[in-house]
């Protein structure tokens, strides 16, 4: 925060942009300090009906905020998603020397440049989000200095190994929990070593965090991905003018990812897509609802983000791409979607990584298709905020739906009828659990309840609001 105050100090009372500062900074969303779950029900609707916005993409605006800081001169976000796990990305960027301000829609990022951040004087808490963690780690280790890292009772559970062990390949250090779990001390290190690093799981977040470390690092850092996975990072990077080459794996379907170090990244203006993952619960929803008729505004249908969407046109959703554009480098439609007859399919593996938020919504969809619903290749489901396939199995089996779970696969036998409902579901702190069951609640037969809401204001502040405001009837418990 210091930064953000420190030009008001000499100016308070004289300057004209102080007093502005000062109301940005008290309209910024504040952090939630409280544990308190909030226990929420969802009743049976008869149909929704409107025109809503998607919240800003959250991947997108990390990145965002992450490469703002690294360039030198100011960014200027905008559309940027106000999730607390965004505001866990400005508050650790801020504690590395970034000044970051917010003026109402839009952001600004003074950044500090590549490797030019400085030794943050306390821990960083990121709360819930696993992108802050395992991106931030990537800029951490390669600055030399040691920092420390630790999150909330979910975050801490989820597995940090996948970045500490390429990263220390190239040089950095790492003190953690058993099973290389948070908190975490991150001993950096300026001298980094370019590797060449065949990514075990198909994984973003370690990918980007590969690339992150390799901008101050000398030489040709190199990500191989045996399956494609999201690619914001690498547009970010050619954004603020990196050189990024981006080859085919002979063979298959994966990449190799390489960044040229030392690149002067030059601030540059972001405007943030919608978040097909968040749009996804209003599109299920309004599928579900016989009669519905919604409009979802402003999505980003990056190709590898838009595998539900895909999926649920195979299922039969009457579901339409209009106004389709480019928006930031990201391409962009309006979904119109309406009530919807839907029936079991296969979804095949190789699309997980294109979906992989969106498996718990699409169970939920399941649940009401006729036929079975088999999904594969879901393994990584279990790294997730909670133990995502457990979940969702215990959510379905909570509220009458009959599935199958197996070690990296799930079978949702939908019967094309409304489900029972009528269970108290655990959220295990998973903001997508939350969303997803609270959806099931509005179309199947009896109300559904979740033990705590408060984790969906990670990715979706207003979640509630916006359903409610198409004509969803979700309250306190
Ligand atoms: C993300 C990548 C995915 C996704 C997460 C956001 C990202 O995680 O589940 O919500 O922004 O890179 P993995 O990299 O663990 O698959």
């Amino acid at each position: 925060m210091s930064c953000v105050f420190h030009p008001v100090k000499t100016k308070f009372g004289h300057g004209r942009r102080a007093p502005r500062r000062i109301l940005a900074l008290l309209r910024e969303p504040a952090l939630s300090t409280s544990a308190a779950p909030v226990k929420l029900i969802a009743h049976p609707i008869k149909r929704l009906e409107g025109r809503v916005r998607a919240p800003g993409d959250k991947s997108v605006s990390h990145r965002a905020l992450m490469f703002g800081a690294l360039a030198l001169g100011e960014t200027v976000v905008s559309g940027l998603l106000q999730g607390e796990d965004v505001l866990r990305t400005a508050a650790a960027l801020r504690a590395l020397g970034a000044q970051i301000s917010r003026d109402g829609d839009v952001w600004r990022v003074r950044g500090f440049g590549v490797g030019g951040g400085r030794e943050p004087d306390d821990v960083l808490d990121l709360g819930n989000s696993g992108t802050s963690a395992r991106l931030l780690s990537g800029i951490l280790a390669s600055h030399p200095f040691t920092s420390f890292m630790t999150g909330d009772g979910s975050l801490r559970r989820r597995p940090m190994q996948r970045v500490i062990e390429p990263l220390s390949r190239m040089g950095a250090r790492f003190q953690s929990r058993e099973g290389g779990r948070m908190p975490l001390a991150v001993i950096g290190t300026d001298e980094m070593v370019p590797i060449e690093y065949t990514l075990p799981v198909a994984s973003a977040q370690v990918k980007s965090s590969i690339l992150l470390a390799g901008l101050n690092t000398a030489g040709d850092t190199t990500v191989i991905e045996p399956q494609a996975t999201r690619d914001h990072t690498e547009r970010m990077l050619r954004h603020f003018g990196a050189e990024v080459r981006v080859e085919p794996v002979e063979g298959g379907p994966g990449k190799r990812i390489t960044v040229v170090g030392w690149p002067e990244l030059k601030a540059r203006d972001i405007i943030v897509p919608g978040d097909p993952s968040s749009a996804a619960f209003a599109v299920v929803a309004a599928c579900l609802r016989p009669g519905s008729d919604v409009m979802v505004e402003n999505v980003g249908l990056n190709p590898l983000r838009a595998g539900l969407y895909t999926t649920l046109k195979e299922m039969g959703a009457n579901l339409l791409f209009k106004n389709e554009r480019e928006l930031g480098g990201e391409p962009v439609a309006d979904l119109h979607v309406k009530g919807s007859k839907l029936k079991g399919i296969v979804v095949p593996a190789e699309r997980a990584p294109s979906m992989i938020d969106e498996y718990p919504i699409l169970a939920v969809a399941a649940a009401f298709a006729e036929g079975t619903t088999h999904m594969h290749g879901l393994a990584e489901l279990r790294a997730k905020e909670s133990d995502r396939l457990s979940s969702v199995a215990a959510g379905l089996a909570a509220n009458g739906v009959k599935h199958e779970m197996g070690t990296d696969s799930l079978a949702v036998h939908g019967t094309g009828a409304a489900p029972a409902g009528g269970g108290l579901v655990t959220t295990h702190l998973d903001h997508r659990i939350a969303m997803s069951f609270l959806v099931l609640g509005l179309a199947a037969r009896a109300p559904v309840a979740i033990d705590d809401g408060a984790p969906i204001d990670t990715s979706f502040p207003g979640f509630v609001a916006l359903m409610n405001g198409l004509g969803a009837k979700i309250e306190a418990a």
